[in-house]
């Protein structure tokens, strides 16, 4: 009988509120343990729903995740869960997590800056650590990141480390699916040294109802150390990066995606620390539109004294619709340097074997006509980068598109188009 109930919740997994139903109206008498300590979780043949505590829920969702009585961990629609107390989830295996209601991270940030999880890398900070193998986050729901009061605090103090509201750290085999994550206070996601992560149907919105306040850093995903990553069928708005490609970011795969606000699809920066090495290979992104960003296609790397090196090699950007883009495509490996440094001290990060292909719309006149920049370190640095199939036109007022470049042969039907 339990077998079959298994079974039954297994194949529908994607629908998973369907048979939660036919279990808790049976007896459910087979499975009798639930997590006592925790009267805000009710356990049901291994499918553990949290209610509402009217206190810190954190605790109790936490519990629900690592216990072993609990193979779904439920949060139905309607219900919202109010953490106030970090979630270190970092040892879970073989998990449901569904997410039809809303988990909401309270906007406490004096206690937050001292209790998130803290990381090296960009001093990033996090309220919830997710790792561990075999996970799946789905249902519909939202995590509400109350980020205003983070981006009024920062607008004031630009040394607030502002959380994540979810990182993927030291995870193999997550999916995350049809989840909305709202109000941001920093990047939305954090994947770090983990492999084959999946997000799909995924919708970010993160903007500041405060006129002269910006929802600042509010990337999509940034991705590091990481290896087998996709990302597909998801909308954004946000102010900063939609997806970025940080150091040691392997064999990505975005596609689908409506970016609206951002500061466009990044590798890099690569290269900032000295004596690291940063490797971005095999990526490849499709099918994007984008618009009202700073950005579009991007690539950048550090020069100058005291950097550090790398590769970005074999990636590739494909039909591309931007609309009010200031800089529809751009490479940039001299970043934070002005020429003559450059020329002293070249990039350190080879960028080979780069296909930007399909790629039109209008840029928004910010750099007047310039549409494309490629603007290579000195010192050979850029090879094998192919631009096939590009049509981008500035806003009719400053005439005929410019296509930049320096220190790089263009390839491909485009090539044509650029001054060197
Ligand atoms: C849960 O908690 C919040 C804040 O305490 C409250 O506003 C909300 O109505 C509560 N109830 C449910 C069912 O989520
Ligand atoms: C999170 O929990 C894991 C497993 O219990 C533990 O090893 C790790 O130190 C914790 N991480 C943090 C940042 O507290
Ligand atoms: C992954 O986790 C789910 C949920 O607990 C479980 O049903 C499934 O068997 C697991 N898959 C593997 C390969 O372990
Ligand atoms: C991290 O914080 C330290 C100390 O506040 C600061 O010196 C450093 O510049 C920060 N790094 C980044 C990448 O923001
Ligand atoms: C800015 O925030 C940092 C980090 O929380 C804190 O140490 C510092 O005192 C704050 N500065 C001011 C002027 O409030
Ligand atoms: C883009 O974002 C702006 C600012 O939040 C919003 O007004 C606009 O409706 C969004 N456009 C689309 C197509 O989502
Ligand atoms: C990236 O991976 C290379 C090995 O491919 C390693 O040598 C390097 O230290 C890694 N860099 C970072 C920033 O993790
Ligand atoms: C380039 O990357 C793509 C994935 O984006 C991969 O399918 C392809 O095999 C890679 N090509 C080479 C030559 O490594
Ligand atoms: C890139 O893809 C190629 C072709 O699949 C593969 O041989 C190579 O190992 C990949 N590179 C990395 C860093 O995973
Ligand atoms: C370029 O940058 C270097 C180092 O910051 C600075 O010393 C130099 O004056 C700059 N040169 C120009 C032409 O701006
Ligand atoms: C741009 O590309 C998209 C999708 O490939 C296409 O639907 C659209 O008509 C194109 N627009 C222009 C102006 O070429």
């Amino acid at each position: 009988m339990m077998v079959i109930k298994f079974v039954r919740c297994v194949l529908l997994d994607v629908i998973l509120l369907a048979c939660i139903v036919p279990a808790v109206s049976s007896s459910g008498s087979d499975f009798t343990s639930t997590v006592k300590r925790f009267p805000s979780i009710s356990n049901l043949d291994g499918i553990c729903t949290l209610t509402n505590s009217s206190g810190d829920d954190g605790p109790a969702f936490t519990a629900a995740i690592l216990s072993d009585q609990c193979s779904t961990v439920n949060i139905p629609a309607g219900t919202t869960i109010n953490i106030a107390s970090p979630l270190n989830t970092s040892a879970t295996y073989n998990k449901h997590i569904s997410l039809a209601g809303t988990l909401s991270f309270t906007d406490d940030t004096t206690y937050w800056q001292q209790n998130s999880f803290k990381f090296t890398y960009q001093n990033a900070t996090t309220f919830w650590l997710l790792g561990g193998k075999n996970i799946s986050l789905y249902g519909g729901g939202t995590i509400q990141g109350n980020g205003q009061a983070w981006y009024n605090l920062y607008s004031t103090n630009s040394s607030v480390l502002r959380p994540i509201p979810l990182t993927i750290y030291e995870a193999i085999n997550i999916v995350v699916r049809d989840i909305t994550v709202l109000q941001t206070p920093f990047w939305n996601f954090f994947v770090s040294d983990s492999k084959k992560i999946v997000f799909d149907d995924i919708t970010l919105h993160s903007t500041s109802t405060i006129a002269g306040i910006d929802a600042k850093n509010t990337d999509g995903w940034d991705i590091y150390r990481s290896d087998d990553v996709t990302i597909t069928n998801s909308q954004i708005t946000n102010q900063d990066d939609c997806v970025s490609f940080k150091p040691n970011s392997t064999n990505v795969l975005v596609q689908n995606l409506i970016c609206n606000g951002s500061h466009g699809i990044s590798v890099g920066s690569l290269g900032q620390y000295n004596g690291e090495f940063d490797l971005v290979e095999n990526v490849s992104v499709s099918n994007i539109h984008m618009l009202n960003a700073q950005n579009g296609v991007r690539i950048k790397s550090w020069a100058g004294p005291n950097v550090g090196s790398g590769l970005v090699k074999n990636i590739s950007y494909s039909h591309w619709q931007e609309d009010n883009v200031d800089n529809p495509i751009i490479i940039d490996s001299c970043f934070m340097t002005n020429t003559t440094t450059c020329t002293q001290y070249p990039s350190k990060v080879p960028t080979e074997d780069v296909y930007i292909s399909y790629i039109n719309g209008t840029s928004s006149g910010q750099e007047q006509s310039v549409v494309v920049n490629l603007n290579c370190s000195p010192g050979g640095t850029c090879s094998n980068i192919k631009l096939d199939n590009i049509a981008l036109s500035p806003p009719a007022k400053y005439g005929l598109a410019t296509y930049l470049c320096a220190n790089i042969k263009v390839l491909g039907n485009a090539a044509s188009l650029f001054n060197c």
